[in-house]
C-alpha cells in the first residue's frame, strides 16, 4: 500500500510514522508513506496556498491551483483506489472503514485547513470525505495520522500473531476485556483467580463475558 498526505504542515504528520508499529511497517516495505509538501505546488508569486472566500465571510479558504496540481502530478504516476479529504463535515472514522481501507492498493489524503477548501476540489478530486469524530481540530493532520495509524495495523504482515488485530476492541463488535500482568498480587490487589487457573476454555468464556459486560456498561449502543 502507498499513501500519499498532502499537507501544508508535514512536520506535523511526520513522527507517527517514525515510531513504534508505523515504523515497522514502513521498514518491512508493507507501506509507503510518502509526505508531500503543498506548498511545492503553488504558483502565486507569494507561493500561497490559501485566499479570502467569495461572498466574504469569515476565514481563508484553501485554492483550487496548488490542490489540483498536486494531486494532477501525483495521479501522472500512478493510480489512487481513493482521494480522501479529512473534514469534520466527512462521513465519521469507524473500524469498518479502516478495515476497507485496509485493502487497498494506493490512496490520497487531503488535509483541510482554515475555513476548509475550494468547494471545486471537493466537486472533483476527492472520492471520500472522513471526519473522525464529532469536535473541531486545527486541521486534517491530526486526523489523517489517526486513520493511518488505525489502517496501516490492518495490513497483513504489519502485526505479529501476540498482538494480532483479529482480537481488537470492536473487531467483533465489543470492546476488549481487562487484561493483567505481573505481579500477581499487589498490596493485596489481586489478579482474578480464573486468569491462574490454567484452564483455557473457562478462561475463554471469562473473557468474553467480560467483554459483553464491559460492552453493556460502556457501549451499549453496540450490541444494538
Ligand atoms: Cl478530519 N478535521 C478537522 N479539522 N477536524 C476534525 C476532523 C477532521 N475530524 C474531527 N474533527
Amino acid at each position: 500500500m502507498r499513501i500519499d498526505i498532502i499537507t501544508i504542515l508535514p512536520d506535523l504528520v511526520r513522527s507517527p510514522f517514525e515510531n513504534s508499529i508505523l515504523k515497522r511497517a514502513i521498514t518491512k516495505g508493507i507501506v509507503e508513506v510518502n509526505l508531500v509538501n503543498l506548498r511545492d505546488y503553488a504558483t502565486s508569486k507569494h507561493k500561497s496556498v490559501d485566499d479570502t472566500s467569495y461572498g466574504g465571510s469569515a476565514g481563508m479558504v484553501m485554492m483550487i491551483e496548488p490542490i489540483a496540481n498536486c494531486i494532477n502530478d501525483l495521479k501522472s504516476k500512478r493510480h489512487y483506489d481513493e482521494v480522501i479529504y479529512t473534514t469534520p463535515d466527512g462521513e465519521t472514522f469507524e473500524q469498518k472503514m479502516a478495515n476497507r481501507l485496509s485493502t487497498l492498493g494506493n490512496i490520497i489524503i487531503l488535509c483541510g485547513h482554515y475555513k476548509g477548501i475550494d468547494e471545486r476540489i471537493r466537486e472533483h478530486f476527492i472520492t471520500k470525505e472522513i471526519s473522525i469524530g464529532d469536535y473541531v481540530l486545527s486541521g486534517g493532520e491530526l486526523a489523517a495520522a489517526v486513520i493511518c495509524d488505525s489502517v496501516i495495523r490492518l495490513i497483513p504482515g504489519v502485526l505479529n500473531d501476540e498482538t494480532s488485530a483479529l482480537f481488537d476492541s470492536f473487531q467483533d463488535g465489543l470492546l476488549s476485556p481487562p487484561v493483567y500482568t505481573r505481579p500477581e498480587d499487589f498490596n493485596g490487589w489481586k489478579v482474578p483467580e480464573i486468569l491462574l487457573s490454567g484452564h483455557k476454555k473457562n478462561i475463554s468464556d471469562w473473557l468474553h463475558e467480560k467483554s459483553l459486560e464491559r460492552t453493556q456498561q460502556r457501549r451499549p449502543d453496540l450490541l444494538e
